[in-house]
C-alpha cells in the first residue's frame, strides 16, 4: 500500500490496497497505527460488501452493535432506511437525503455530541454511488489544532466552561445535552474543542454567544485549513470523531453513504 500524507499530515490517503481481501496482520497494524496518528484516512478505489466494511472496522476497535446497544439509529426514529440488507442492517447504516436531515445544510458538529451517547469515537463512511460523487462533500476541521490556534484568554475561558448542545432538527430525541467546552482526547492526550454549530450557549458566558462562536471558528481556522472531502466512488473514509468536527453544505439530488460507527467502549484504543 502507498500512503500519501496531505494537509499538515492530519489526513492520509491510501492507494493500492484492496480491503475486500483479508489483510495481513502487518497491514492491519499499519492501518491501526495510521488512524491513531491521523485524524482522517481515506482508502481509495474499494469495492466492499457489508462483511468487508465490518471486518475493516473491527481492525480499529469494537464496532457498534445496534442489536445490543442504544445507538445512533435512534437519531432516525420515524424514518425508514431504504434498501436495508436484513442480514447486516443493524451495523451498517445508510446515510441518505431521505433521512431527517434531508438535503439541508448541516453545520459543523461532532457526531452525536448532542445525544446522550456522547462518545462515538470514530466513524467510517463508504461511497459506492456515483450520485454522491456529484452531490456533496463532507468538510472537516481539526479540533485539536483548532484549539491550539485560539487566543489564550479564550482557551482559558473554555477550559472552565460548559456548553449546551441541541440539534437544529427534530429527530427521535430532542433533548439539550451538556458537555465541557474543551475535552481531553484520550489517545492523543491533547485538548480538543467541542463547540460546534449545534452548541446553543455556554453557561459561563454572559456576552453575545453567537459572536463568540464566530470568533472561535475564525481563530480555529487560521493556519488550520478545513479539509473538503469530495467523494470518489470506492472511497472508504475513516475519521476521528473527536479530533475533527465536520459539516456538509446544502445539496441537490441524491447522496448515499454507508456508515459504520465504533462503540463508545472502544477500549482497544486505550489499552
Ligand atoms: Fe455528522
Amino acid at each position: 500500500m502507498r500512503v500519501e500524507h496531505v494537509q499538515k499530515n492530519w489526513i492520509s490517503i491510501i492507494h493500492d490496497l484492496d480491503c475486500s481481501k483479508v489483510l495481513s496482520a502487518e497491514t492491519e497494524k499499519s492501518l491501526y497505527e495510521l488512524l491513531a496518528d491521523r485524524a482522517i484516512i481515506c482508502i481509495k478505489n474499494q469495492t466492499l460488501s457489508h462483511d468487508d466494511l465490518l471486518r475493516i472496522a473491527s481492525i480499529f476497535g469494537k464496532v457498534w452493535d445496534y442489536k445490543e446497544d442504544y445507538g445512533s439509529r435512534a437519531f432516525g426514529v420515524g424514518h425508514k432506511q431504504p434498501e436495508v440488507d436484513e442480514e447486516h442492517s443493524d451495523n451498517v447504516e445508510y446515510v441518505t437525503e431521505k433521512g431527517v436531515l434531508g438535503n439541508s445544510y448541516v453545520p459543523f458538529h461532532i457526531d452525536l455530541n448532542h445525544y446522550p451517547i456522547q462518545y462515538v469515537p470514530n466513524r467510517l463512511l463508504y461511497c459506492e454511488a456515483n450520485d454522491t460523487k456529484e452531490s456533496c462533500p463532507t468538510v472537516f476541521l481539526n479540533t485539536i489544532e483548532g484549539f491550539k490556534h485560539l487566543d489564550k484568554n479564550i482557551q482559558k475561558l473554555l477550559r472552565k466552561s460548559s456548553i449546551n448542545l441541541k440539534a437544529p432538527y427534530v429527530g427521535g430525541r430532542h433533548a439539550t445535552m451538556k458537555r465541557p467546552a474543551v475535552d481531553w482526547h484520550p489517545w492523543h492526550k491533547k485538548e480538543y474543542i467541542n463547540i460546534d454549530g449545534f452548541t446553543i450557549d455556554m453557561d459561563e458566558y454572559k456576552g453575545d454567544w453567537h459572536n463568540l462562536r464566530r470568533t472561535i471558528y475564525t481563530q480555529m481556522e487560521k493556519d488550520n485549513p478545513r479539509y473538503e472531502h469530495h467523494y470518489d466512488v470506492g472511497d472508504l473514509l475513516i475519521y476521528d470523531n473527536r479530533g475533527t468536527t465536520h459539516f456538509r453544505p446544502e445539496f441537490e439530488g441524491h447522496r448515499m453513504l454507508k456508515r459504520v460507527s465504533w462503540h463508545q467502549d472502544w477500549s482497544k484504543y486505550v489499552e
